[in-house]
């Protein structure tokens, strides 16, 4: 089955995608990326994720070639090209191609390089998410601009190959002996019925998943504080939860080869993962 992918403005078979080598994403990873879901063909919270897309390519000085209607109509076009009822569509833009690699911005002006393809995505229910997952802790390798998301993931890539090694899920960072996140999730702890997770700052990517997760429990009245986490504090948690795009709500069963609290998934992530799901299939019809 031919592929389609968005390039520089069009949609080609991704075979016939073809990007410059002397590109600065290639060169210098100089750029940045998004992931946005697509639920029954409906962009989940599209002006968080733009907005978001927009902060990063701010951040690196890169200027947005697109408008949010355009990163929606890339978003349902790509989704009509796939048949999948859920869809992630990855957005990644590049400072461009230019005659030479320097450190510095080039002087000459280039066109950024926006490329995008869509990737068929879980909706996942309540008893998949109950099977819970395994992680292992790592030392947070990354620089102090962890909230831009860059598409240089060396360190991030690292610590997810690590936590394969494993045979589990995730890495979760730790930096200066506080929990930051996971390698591309971001953390959770429950300890005495309170729910606590890193300040969104610039030692994390400030997930969407987790900003949606932030508001579910303010709605089921569950104290949520956003505030440091000790390592001590989540090797004894009574729950851990791992919140992405693709993980949704998914509680940790199992860290560093021991059970996590007892080993079963807990009745606050219960609440908080079935609110999320509602939420999601209501945002779906909603916007339809
Ligand atoms: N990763 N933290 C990191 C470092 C991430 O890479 C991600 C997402 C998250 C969660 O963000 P969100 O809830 O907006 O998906 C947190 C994406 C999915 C990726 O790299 O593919």
């Amino acid at each position: 089955m031919t592929y389609t992918v968005y390039l520089d403005g069009r949609f080609i078979p991704e075979e016939k995608a073809r990007v410059s080598a002397m590109d600065r994403g290639f060169l210098l990873g100089d750029g940045i990326y998004e992931v946005m879901p697509m639920y029954h063909g409906v962009p989940f919270h599209l002006d968080y994720h733009f907005d978001r897309l927009s902060r990063s390519l701010a951040a690196v000085s890169i200027e947005n070639p697109l408008t949010r209607d355009d990163y929606r109509h890339i978003c349902e076009s790509l989704y009509h090209h796939h048949d999948s009822t859920h869809q992630s569509i990855y957005f990644q833009i590049t400072r461009g191609a230019y005659e030479t690699r320097t450190h510095y911005f080039p002087d000459e002006k280039a066109d950024p390089t926006l490329f995008a393809f869509a990737k068929p995505l879980e909706l996942h229910g309540l008893s998949t998410l109950s099977k819970g997952l395994a992680a292992v802790t790592h030392a947070d390798l990354r620089w102090q601009r962890c909230d831009i998301k860059v598409i240089s993931l060396l360190a991030n890539v690292m610590a997810r190959e690590y936590s394969k090694q494993q045979h589990v899920d995730e890495a979760i960072l730790l930096r200066d002996g506080i929990v930051t996140e996971g390698s591309h999730t971001n953390v959770f702890v429950v300890k005495n019925d309170e729910v606590f997770t890193h300040p969104s700052n610039e030692h994390i990517l400030g997930g969407i998943t987790r900003q949606v997760t932030i508001q579910m429990l303010k709605d089921l009245n569950i104290p949520c504080h956003e505030t440091l986490v000790p390592e001590a504090d989540l090797l004894s948690a009574d729950e851990i939860w791992l919140t992405s795009t693709t993980k949704m709500v998914a509680p940790v069963l199992q860290l560093n080869q021991h059970a996590v609290g007892d080993g079963k998934p807990g009745e606050i992530w219960q609440q908080t993962a079935s609110a999320f799901i509602r939420y999601i299939e209501g945002y779906a019809t909603h916007d339809k």
